[in-house]
C-alpha cells in the first residue's frame, strides 16, 4: 500500500547555495582567515572529528591543510549556466543563492559594475529556465574594508549594509521578487562572537549582543529600502530554528527549554516581525534540553540519538513539524530556505528528504502556510571551518576536474519536484 502526499499548487521546489561556499575566488574576511587558520584546523582535526562515525573515511582530507582553503571551490562563478541546466533537468522551479558583498563593493562606497553585471547574467539565466530566484544579500563573509572597520561591531555597519542593498536593488531589483537580507544571524553571531570559532573569533557576550542588534538594524533598513525601490518585493531573513525538546517531557525541562527557544528561535523574528513578508526557515536538527553541562559536541551527538549525518548532526525530521507549528503565530507564509544532510555515500539523503517532507506536509495539512522547500545544497561545497569533507550536495563535485555528478538522491528529489507529490510506502 502506498500513500500519496500532494503539495499545494504552485509549491516551489528548489535548492540553496551561498556565494562563498560555491563561487570560488572571493576576496573577503573568510579567505584571509582560511589562509591563517588552515594549519591549525588540520592539527585540531583528530580532536574535533575522531568521534564521528566517518572519521576513517575523512581523516586524510581533514588532516590536509588544503581542505580548509575555499580557493576555487566548485567554480560556480564560471559554471553557473551548467549548474542551472542541471537544476532544470532535476525539475526544480526555484533556486536560492547569495550575492557576494565583497564582489559588489570591494572598496568602501565603490561599486564594481562588472560584478553587478555578473549577477544580472545569473538572474537572467534563471529567468530563461523559468526558475524562481531567492536572492540572499548577505551569507556571512564581509568585504575586507568592513573587516578593517570592526565588521558588524561597527555602529555604522547597518548603514553600510543599507547602501549595499540599495545598490543591488537599483541594478537587480527587477529580476527577482524574493529577497533574503541576512542568512542565519544567530548562527553567525554565535560562531563568530561567542564560540570564537569563526572569524573574527571573539568570545564575548557584549559583542555578540551588539552584533545581533546591528544585524536587526541592518535588516530593517534594507527591508525599507528594498520596498521603496520595488513595491512587489517580498523580503525576509533565513532563520535557523531548532526544536528544543524538553528531555523526557519533564515539567522542569519544559520551563528550561523556553529560554533557548526564546533567545534562539524567537528573539530575532520578534524584533523584525513588522519588517518581514514571509519567513525563511532553515532547519537541520534538534536538541534535548535538561539541566547539566554538556560538551558542545554532545549538543548534537547525544546518547539518545539514533541516527546522525556524516557531521554527527542528529537526523530528526519531526523537529521540522514542531518548529513550523511554532511559527504559525507570525501569520506569514513560510518557505523552507534550507534543509539538508552531509552524506558522502548518499545512503541516507533520499530518506532524509522524504521524512522531512512528510512532516512538512502534515504541517501544511494542519493549516501552516508552507509555500516552498529548498534542499541544502545543490552542490557539494565549502562547509566553513570544516572545509570540503562534508558532502551536502544532491550533485557530487569532483574538485579536481570540477565535474558534476548527480547522486541517486538527486533523481529521487527530481521526481518529487516533477509530480509535486511524495509517495510513501507507509503512513505515520
Ligand atoms: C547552514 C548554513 C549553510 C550551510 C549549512 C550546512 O547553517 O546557512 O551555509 O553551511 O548550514
Amino acid at each position: 500500500m502506498s500513500y500519496k502526499l500532494i503539495f499545494p499548487k504552485g509549491f516551489l521546489w528548489g535548492t540553496s547555495t551561498s556565494s562563498h561556499q560555491v563561487e570560488g575566488g572571493n576576496l573577503n574576511d573568510w579567505r584571509e582567515w582560511e589562509k591563517k587558520n588552515a594549519e591549525r584546523l588540520t592539527q585540531e582535526a583528530e580532536k574535533n572529528y575522531s568521534w564521528l562515525p566517518v572519521w576513517q573515511e575523512i581523516k586524510n582530507q581533514a588532516q590536509n591543510p588544503e581542505n580548509y582553503i575555499s580557493g576555487k571551490t566548485c567554480d560556480h562563478y564560471h559554471l553557473y549556466e551548467k549548474d542551472f541546466d542541471l537544476i532544470k533537468s532535476l525539475n526544480n522551479n526555484a533556486y536560492r543563492f547569495s550575492i557576494e558583498w565583497s564582489r559588489i563593493e570591494p572598496e568602501q562606497g565603490k561599486f564594481n559594475q562588472k560584478e553587478i553585471e555578473h549577477y544580472k547574467k545569473v538572474l537572467l539565466a534563471l529567468k530563461k529556465r523559468k526558475v524562481v530566484p531567492f536572492v540572499t544579500l548577505y551569507h556571512w563573509p564581509i568585504p575586507l574594508w568592513l573587516k578593517e572597520k570592526n565588521g558588524w561591531l561597527n555602529p555604522q555597519s547597518p548603514k553600510y549594509f543599507e547602501r549595499y542593498a540599495k545598490k543591488v536593488m537599483e541594478n537587480l531589483g527587477k529580476y527577482a521578487d524574493f529577497w533574503i537580507t541576512i542568512n542565519e544571524p544567530l548562527v553567525y553571531g554565535a560562531n563568530s562572537y561567542l564560540a570564537g570559532k569563526w572569524p573574527p573569533q571573539k568570545k564575548n557576550l557584549f559583542k555578540i549582543i551588539k552584533v545581533i542588534r546591528n544585524l536587526v538594524k541592518a535588516h530593517k533598513k534594507a527591508y525599507k529600502i528594498i520596498h521603496q525601490l520595488d513595491k512587489k518585493a517580498k523580503v525576509s531573513i533565513a532563520k535557523n530554528n531548532v526544536y528544543f525538546e524538553p528531555y523526557k517531557n519533564k515539567l522542569f525541562n519544559k520551563i528550561l527549554a523556553k529560554i533557548p527557544d526564546y533567545l534562539w528561535n524567537k528573539y530575532f523574528l520578534n524584533s523584525i516581525k513588522r519588517q518581514m513578508d514571509f519567513i525563511g526557515l532553515n532547519y537541520y536538527s534538534h536538541n534535548r534540553i535538561k539541566i547539566g553541562w554538556k560538551k558542545p559536541r554532545d549538543w548534537f551527538n547525544q546518547n539518545e540519538n539514533k541516527e546522525v549525518s556524516d557531521m554527527g548532526w542528529e537526523i530528526y525530521p519531526k523537529g521540522i513539524y514542531r518548529v513550523l507549528k511554532e511559527l504559525k503565530n507570525y501569520k506569514k507564509p513560510i518557505y523552507i530556505t534550507e534543509n539538508g544532510i552531509a552524506d558522502a555515500k548518499d545512503k541516507k539523503r533520499a530518506e532524509f528528504i522524504s521524512q522531512h517532507l512528510k512532516w512538512i506536509h502534515k504541517a501544511i495539512q494542519e493549516g501552516i502556510d508552507v509555500r516552498g522547500y529548498f534542499y541544502w545544497s545543490l552542490l557539494d561545497n565549502f562547509e566553513w571551518d570544516k572545509g570540503f569533507w562534508p558532502r551536502f550536495g544532491l550533485i557530487e563535485i569532483d574538485y579536481k576536474t570540477m565535474k558534476r555528478n548527480p547522486r541517486p538522491s538527486a533523481f529521487y528529489y527530481a521526481k518529487i519536484c516533477k509530480e509535486n507529490q511524495l509517495i510513501l510506502n507507509s503512513q505515520f
